[in-house]
């Protein structure tokens, strides 16, 4: 019988709770004045989202929170490159409307990057006066042609699959408070 995978932390729950900080200091000096529409992107980048928005302060007036949805299609861990974003048909699926407003986009991690460069195009597409992209984790040997990068990132990883604090594999172990890699 094959043995179950075991997770290797990586960042605990304190190491990722300072960085959180420093993100959120560093965005509300540069959105104080913006009324800036947090976007989290489900599923994966929940409880990064939760936490970043607390870590904003000073609460920047006229701050509002929602999320949406990005799904790329492909086998396991191996993405196709085909990116959804939102309900389809040109809706992006948020409560809140994009127009004019400055996006903070949250993402979980940017592996090809396409997920993100899909993304951005549709909130451009939707009429946002700027999107500003924050990931918790950025794995660079996985930047494909095409791929767009985030402005703020938490921590670098290796060429490995990570999961917890909101990241999965197979739907297992986002509601790990840490980060780890995944070892079988
Ligand atoms: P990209 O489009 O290749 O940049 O992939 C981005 C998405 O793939 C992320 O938002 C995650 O949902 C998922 N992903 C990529 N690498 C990992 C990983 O190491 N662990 C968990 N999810 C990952
Ligand atoms: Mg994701």
């Amino acid at each position: 019988m094959p043995r179950p995978p075991s997770i290797r932390p990586l960042f605990s729950a304190a190491t990722l709770a300072a960085r959180v900080s420093e993100l959120g200091e560093s965005l509300a000096a540069s959105h104080a004045d913006k009324a800036p529409l947090i976007l989290g992107t489900l599923t994966g980048a929940f409880m990064f989202t939760a936490d970043l928005v607390r870590a904003i302060s000073p609460h920047p007036p006229g701050l509002s929170v929602d999320f949406l949805r990005a799904s790329s299609y492909g086998a396991g861990t191996v993405s196709s490159g085909e990116v959804v974003v939102g309900g389809g048909a040109g809706s992006l699926g948020t409560k809140v409307p994009i127009t004019s407003r400055h996006i903070i986009l949250v993402e979980d991690i940017v592996d090809s990057g396409r997920t993100l460069a899909a993304l951005k195009r549709a909130l451009e597409s939707a009429g946002a006066a700027s999107v500003t992209v924050v990931a918790l984790l950025d794995k660079p040997s996985g930047r494909v042609a095409g791929g767009a990068e985030a402005d703020l990132t938490g921590f670098t990883v290796e060429n490995e699959f990570v999961v917890g604090y909101g990241l999965d594999w197979d739907e297992a172990w986002r509601g790990l408070p840490y980060v780890g890699v995944v070892e079988s």
